[in-house]
C-alpha cells in the first residue's frame, strides 16, 4: 500500500516563536494516522533543527526543507547542501518548486542535480511538476508534465526513482483560491502513474505517491484525497493554521 502524505510548506512565513506554536498545536492536536500515512511539515531553513526535535517523538512525522542547492558543497555564498540538511535529521527535500522555477530559474537540469543529490544523501525528493494555466488553456499539460518528470526524473533507475514522491501543482491553482477540480486533478494523477508505469514498471507506479498542491483546503481535501490517484497535499497557506492542516490530515 502506497505512503499517503499531507506536507506543510510554510514558503516564507513566520517567526521561530510562531512556527513553535504550530507545530506544537499539531502534534498536540492527537491525529490518529494509519500505519501508511505522513504527516511532513516543511519550514524554512532557519527553523529545521527546532521543527525536528519538536516532531522527533511523534509517529508519523517528518520534517523537509524546501530546496537544496545543486552543488555537493564549496563557494556558494548563502546555498544550503542536502548534505548539510542530512547531518540535521531532514527526511525529505521539497523540489522544483513553481515559485523557485520561476523566481530562480530552476531549470530541469538543474533539479536533476538536485535530486541526485538528495537521493544521495539519503534523504527522499518531494519533486514538484505542473503547468501554468497558458498551457492548460491549449490542453497540452499532460505534455508539460511528462517533459519535467523525462528531463529531471528518468535518468535514475528504478530503485533510486522509487523514493521520490511526486507533487503535482498546477500554477494556476497555487495560491490562487482557484483549485483544480477533483477530476482535473485525477486525471492528471492518473496520467502521470501511467507515464512512470510506462517508464518503470507496474509496481514501481501502484508504489508512488503522488500528491496535489494548489489551495488545498479543508473544505475539498476529502474530495482530492477521495480520487483513486490522489495520495495526499502539498499544502500552501492551509498549511500555516493548525485546525485547517489538521482538518486536511484527516480527510483521508
Ligand atoms: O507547495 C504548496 C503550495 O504551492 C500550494 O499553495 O497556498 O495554494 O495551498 P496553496
Amino acid at each position: 500500500m502506497r505512503k499517503k502524505i499531507v506536507a506543510g510548506n510554510w514558503k516564507m512565513n513566520l517567526t521561530l516563536a510562531q512556527g513553535e506554536q504550530l507545530i506544537n498545536d499539531i502534534v498536540n492536536a492527537g491525529l490518529k494516522l494509519e500505519d501508511n500515512q505522513a504527516v511532513v511539515i516543511a519550514p524554512p531553513f532557519p527553523y529545521l533543527q527546532k521543527a525536528k526535535s519538536l516532531t522527533q517523538h511523534t509517529e508519523g512525522f517528518f520534517i523537509a526543507a524546501q530546496n537544496c542547492a545543486a552543488e555537493k558543497s564549496g563557494a556558494y555564498t548563502g546555498e544550503v547542501s542536502a548534505e548539510m540538511l542530512k547531518s540535521i535529521g531532514v527526511d525529505y527535500v521539497i523540489l522544483g518548486h513553481s515559485e523557485r522555477r520561476e523566481y530562480f530559474a530552476e531549470s530541469n537540469a538543474t533539479l536533476a542535480k538536485k535530486t541526485d543529490l538528495v537521493l544521495a544523501n539519503g534523504m527522499k525528493p518531494i519533486f514538484c511538476c505542473g503547468e501554468p494555466l497558458a498551457i492548460r488553456e491549449a490542453g497540452t499539460q499532460n505534455d508539460y508534465v511528462a517533459k519535467q518528470l523525462e528531463e529531471s526524473l528518468y535518468h535514475l533507475p528504478a530503485e533510486e526513482f522509487s523514493k521520490v514522491v511526486i507533487a503535482y501543482e498546477p500554477i494556476w491553482a497555487i495560491g490562487t483560491g482557484l483549485t483544480a477540480s477533483a477530476q482535473q486533478a485525477q486525471d492528471m494523477h492518473a496520467y502521470i502513474r501511467s507515464q512512470i508505469a510506462a517508464k518503470y514498471g507496474r509496481e514501481v507506479a501502484m508504489h508512488l505517491t503522488i500528491l496535489y498542491g494548489g489551495s488545498a483546503k479543508p473544505s475539498n481535501a476529502q474530495e482530492l484525497f477521495a480520487c483513486e490517484d490522489v495520495d495526499g497535499g502539498l499544502i500552501g497557506g492551509a498549511s500555516l493554521v493548525a485546525a485547517d492542516f489538521t482538518a486536511i490530515v484527516k480527510s483521508f
